[in-house]
């Protein structure tokens, strides 16, 4: 195991700092300003997707200066360091609320996109006035949907990353820091 403090290991994989809570405060903070000069005459109703997004949402919401509801949605479609292409709602939609509302999506990070394509087009049936995606993560070379991306914290290279949210397998996810798979332990 490294001595090095900005490594960790988690399972069979080590991981090194990539951004900083710091960091990742004053971006969240410059994301709040954008979305409230938007949405300043607006009671929108955010939809984070969990698990990924809760610590992410937690801090936007804050940063944000209007009021607002939320809706908290479980997906998953990720096993372990791949995602499998198919995406379950597992828990907390509730369609019929969001009809004429401003919905705005909260994603912690954006890979493939599969899990937002599938998304946007459940929620754009129930009708809602407008869709707005926010996600602090985007991996733009992995990209594979032509999504609107409208507020996003970075963009990122492919490599898998843990923290402020993100797990892999399960653990990582209460880290205040980003990780990134440290090069030479390579996806396989
Ligand atoms: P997508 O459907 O391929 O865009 O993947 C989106 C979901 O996969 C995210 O909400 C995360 O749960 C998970 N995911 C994608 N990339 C990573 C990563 O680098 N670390 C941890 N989870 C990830």
């Amino acid at each position: 195991m490294s001595s090095n403090p900005n490594e960790i290991q988690i399972h069979d994989k080590s991981f090194e700092i990539f951004i900083t809570r710091d960091e990742i405060r004053a971006r969240v903070v410059e994301m709040g300003w954008e979305l409230s000069k938007d949405y300043k005459e607006k009671n929108p109703i955010f939809i984070p997707v969990m698990n990924g997004s809760f610590m992410f949402t937690a801090d936007l919401v804050r940063a944000c200066k209007f009021d607002s509801e939320l809706m908290f949605v479980g997906m998953s479609s990720y096993i372990g360091m791949e995602s499998t292409g198919e995406v379950s709602i597992n828990y907390g939609l509730d369609g019929q609320l969001l009809k004429g509302k401003d919905v705005i999506i909260v994603e912690d990070i954006i890979d493939t996109g599969t899990t937002l394509n599938h998304f946007i087009h459940t929620i754009e049936d129930f009708e809602p006035a407008s869709i707005a995606i926010v996600s602090l993560l985007l991996k733009p070379t992995a990209l594979r949907f032509d999504i609107p991306l409208d507020y996003i914290g970075y963009k990122i290279p492919e490599a898998f990353v843990v923290g402020y949210g993100l797990d892999y397998d399960g653990l990582g996810r209460t880290l205040p820091d980003i990780y990134q798979l440290t090069s030479g332990t390579d996806e396989e």
